[in-house]
C-alpha cells in the first residue's frame, strides 16, 4: 500500500465531560476532520487503562489517542494526572520493546474547543499517515503481548499508583525518595518485566534452549539465565520433559 492510499485505522478514548463535548462541538461548528477515528466514550482520560494501547495495536489500529481534560480541570480532579503517568508509563514499554511510542498521544481538549479538536485529530493523523500502518507481523505480536501483559502485572500497576506517594512519604530513616531515583527505579523494574514477559511469550510457543531466547532478544547469555532462574523460581517457567539428557529446554508452565 503506498503513502497516498493508506488511510491510518484510530482508536479515540474521548473524556466525555471535555474531549468528547468538543467533538461534537467540532461537529456542530463544522470544523473539519477525517472519518479515521473510532471513538470510545470514557468518563475520565484516568480511566483508560494502559493495557488497551497495546490490545488496540493487536487489534489493527495504526494509532491511538487519549484526549482528557486540561490539567486543573478534570471533573474528578486527577483523574488526567493519572493519565499522563500511565500513559508515560506505557510509552516508555513501548519504545524499550521497540515499538513506535509517537503512535500514542495523550492531549488535552476542553469542550469549547471544537476547533482544537478538529486540529489534534487531523494532525495525529497526519503523523501516523508519515509513519505508516503498524508493522503487525509475529515478531510484533509478540512484543505486544509482552508490553500488554506487563501492564496487566501487579508490579507495574502498583508502581502506577503508587508513584506519587512513594515521593511524599518519608523512608524509616526520615528520607525522602528523590525524583529521580524513582524514575530510576520505575526504568529497572519496566525492563525486568517486559523481558521477563518477552521470554514467556516466547516459551509459550516452543521449548527453547537459553542460547536461542539470549539471540532472539540480543541479551547477554548470563542475564537470560538469570531472568529464567527467577521465572523458574515464581513457578512460571518450567524444563521440557522429552528434552532430558540433552541441552535443557524451557517451556511456559501452566
Ligand atoms: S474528567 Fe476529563 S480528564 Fe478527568
Amino acid at each position: 500500500m503506498d503513502e497516498m492510499s493508506f488511510e491510518p485505522k484510530i482508536l479515540s478514548f474521548l473524556c466525555n465531560w471535555c474531549a468528547y463535548a468538543g467533538a461534537d462541538l467540532a461537529g456542530i461548528s463544522r470544523f473539519q476532520y477525517p472519518p479515521n477515528t473510532r471513538v470510545i466514550r470514557v468518563m475520565c482520560s484516568g480511566r483508560v487503562d494502559p493495557a488497551f494501547i497495546p490490545k488496540a495495536f493487536l487489534a489493527g489500529y495504526d494509532g491511538v489517542m487519549v484526549l482528557g481534560c486540561h490539567p486543573g480541570d478534570c471533573h474528578y480532579l486527577t483523574g488526567n494526572i493519572q493519565a499522563e503517568r500511565k500513559m508515560n508509563l506505557t510509552r516508555k514499554l513501548l519504545n524499550m520493546a521497540g515499538i513506535e511510542s509517537e503512535r500514542l498521544l495523550l492531549d488535552w481538549v476542553s469542550a469549547g474547543e471544537g476547533e482544537r479538536f478538529s486540529q489534534v485529530v487531523r494532525q495525529f493523523i497526519e503523523k501516523i499517515r508519515q509513519l505508516g500502518s503498524f508493522p503487525l507481523n509475529q515478531e510484533m505480536r509478540g512484543k505486544l503481548h509482552a508490553v500488554k501483559a506487563s501492564l496487566e502485572g501487579e508490579k507495574i500497576r502498583w508502581m502506577v499508583g503508587k508513584g506519587p506517594e512513594l515521593l511524599e512519604k518519608e523512608n524509616v530513616y526520615h528520607e525522602h525518595l528523590p525524583q529521580e531515583k524513582l524514575e530510576e527505579i520505575i526504568e529497572g523494574t519496566i525492563r525486568e518485566e517486559l523481558i521477563k514477559n518477552r521470554i514467556l511469550t516466547l516459551v509459550e510457543s516452543k521449548p527453547l534452549a537459553a542460547t536461542e531466547i539470549s539471540q532472539t532478544l540480543k541479551l547477554k547469555l548470563n542475564d537470560t539465565l538469570t531472568y529464567l532462574v527467577s521465572l523458574v523460581g515464581e513457578g512460571k517457567v518450567g524444563f521440557d520433559p522429552s528434552e532430558e539428557g540433552k541441552v535443557p529446554k524451557y517451556t511456559r508452565s501452566v
